[in-house]
């Protein structure tokens, strides 16, 4: 039994469908559901022996204490988050509510629980942290790729809040002995991912004739990973990861943003056509995002030496496999397409224009 916070997000719901497909026995989610929290992603396991939904909190200490205690999981994975970059520049205030104290509650909670524990379970116990690259910063074109000692220069609101977090479960592992792992994950990308992030809004508003609004020059560069072989890489560091230590996981993708919109053209043309001219017609330049982090690379020789992890997609595979979901998902694309959905875009898009 593992408990799962912020399940009902697009790399939780990825990460819980796979768990139960790879033989796990048990899950319970624990998702705040905002706006970015989705149930419909999990409906293939409601009703499913071992799987729980509880819409929560995690800054309710009393809540994930009764959980612990009712379902005695032997892992703690941590997925909860806000996680847009734009969101977190338009209001920060969410970001330090729920990714830096409500970790610090998460941590007070399962703390107190895994004190009380039997010596075995105890030992055995983990708290396994879903972090990201953007806590490093930003890198210049020829500078190295991120690695584990690479120092902490958050440039986001969004990013500072997750450095926080890293931070305190760094120190509940030095001064609690808590058993913690930490993952520092680079851009995911594939089916259930909220269309507020790059890959979807681009396939969406390329499929709706709307313009495809790349931010600045198009030349910033993210290192992409499909988000089977991430929830693959947290089964391992899961399994096998050294206590306290952290985890720099990549797929060795990097690729420019205005190529990535490129590449979803492209497919586009070949899987869904226009009835006239190609999607690429609709790219339009708008104004960059205050502070834009120009380049994220990640070195993954850590985990890829000591713990034998590899990505199976290449960029050009999950990508296609993610465009082509989109086409065949139209249920849970109608579904998150909501009025605050169409409220957000307004919002981050209207004053753009350029
Ligand atoms: P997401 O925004 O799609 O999902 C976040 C989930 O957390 C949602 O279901 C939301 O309802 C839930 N949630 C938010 N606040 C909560 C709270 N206070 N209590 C309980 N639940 C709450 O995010 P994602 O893209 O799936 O990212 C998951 C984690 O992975 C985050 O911690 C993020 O920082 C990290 N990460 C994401 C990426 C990426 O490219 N998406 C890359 C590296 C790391
Ligand atoms: O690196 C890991 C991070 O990747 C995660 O920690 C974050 O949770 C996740 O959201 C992602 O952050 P980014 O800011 O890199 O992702 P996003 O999809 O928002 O943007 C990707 C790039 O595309 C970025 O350079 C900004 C650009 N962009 C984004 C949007 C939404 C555009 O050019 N146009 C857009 O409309």
């Amino acid at each position: 039994m593992i408990l799962v916070t912020g399940g009902a997000g697009f790399i939780g719901a990825n990460f819980v469908l796979d768990w139960f497909a790879q033989g796990g026995a048990g899950a319970v989610v624990l998702d705040k559901l905002t706006y970015a929290g989705n149930r419909h992603s999990l409906r293939p396991l409601e009703g499913r022996p071992g799987f729980h939904f509880v819409q929560g909190d995690i800054a309710d200490h009393a809540l994930v204490g009764r959980l612990l205690v009712e379902h005695r999981p032997h892992a703690v994975l941590h997925f909860a988050a806000e996680s847009h970059v734009d969101r977190s520049i338009h209001g920060p205030g969410e970001f330090i509510r729920t990714n830096l104290v409500g970790t610090f509650e998460l941590l007070e909670a399962v703390r107190a629980h895994w004190s009380a524990l039997p010596a075995a379970e105890r030992g055995a116990f983990r708290f396994l942290h879903v972090s990201t690259d953007e806590v490093f910063g930003s890198l210049g074109e020829h500078d190295p790729a991120f690695h584990e000692a690479t120092p902490y220069a958050p440039n986001s609101p969004y990013a500072a809040s997750k450095a926080g977090s890293d931070h305190l479960v760094r120190a509940y592992h030095h001064t609690y002995g808590l058993p913690t792992v930490t993952t520092n994950c680079s851009n995911n990308y594939g089916p259930y991912q909220f269309p507020e992030k790059l890959i979807p809004l681009m396939i969406l508003n390329a499929l709706d004739g709307k313009p495809l609004p790349v931010y600045g020059d198009g030349q910033n560069v993210r290192d992409w990973l499909y988000v089977g072989d991430h929830c693959d890489a947290i089964r391992t560091v899961l399994a096998r990861g050294r206590l306290g230590e952290t985890y720099n996981v990549g797929g060795k993708n990097e690729v420019r943003n205005l190529d990535v919109v490129q590449s979803i053209c492209a497919l586009l043309d070949e899987l869904r056509p226009r009835a006239a001219g190609r999607y690429a017609g609709q790219i339009a330049f708008v104004a960059d995002r205050p502070g834009h982090d120009r380049r994220y690379a990640i070195d993954p020789r850590k985990i890829e030496a000591e713990l034998g992890w590899r990505p199976r997609e290449t960029f050009t595979t999950g990508l296609r496999r993610t465009v082509q979901w989109y086409l065949d998902s139209t249920e849970w694309v109608q579904r998150v397409r909501d009025g605050r959905y169409r409220e957000w875009i307004e919002t981050n898009y209207a004053g753009r224009a350029q």
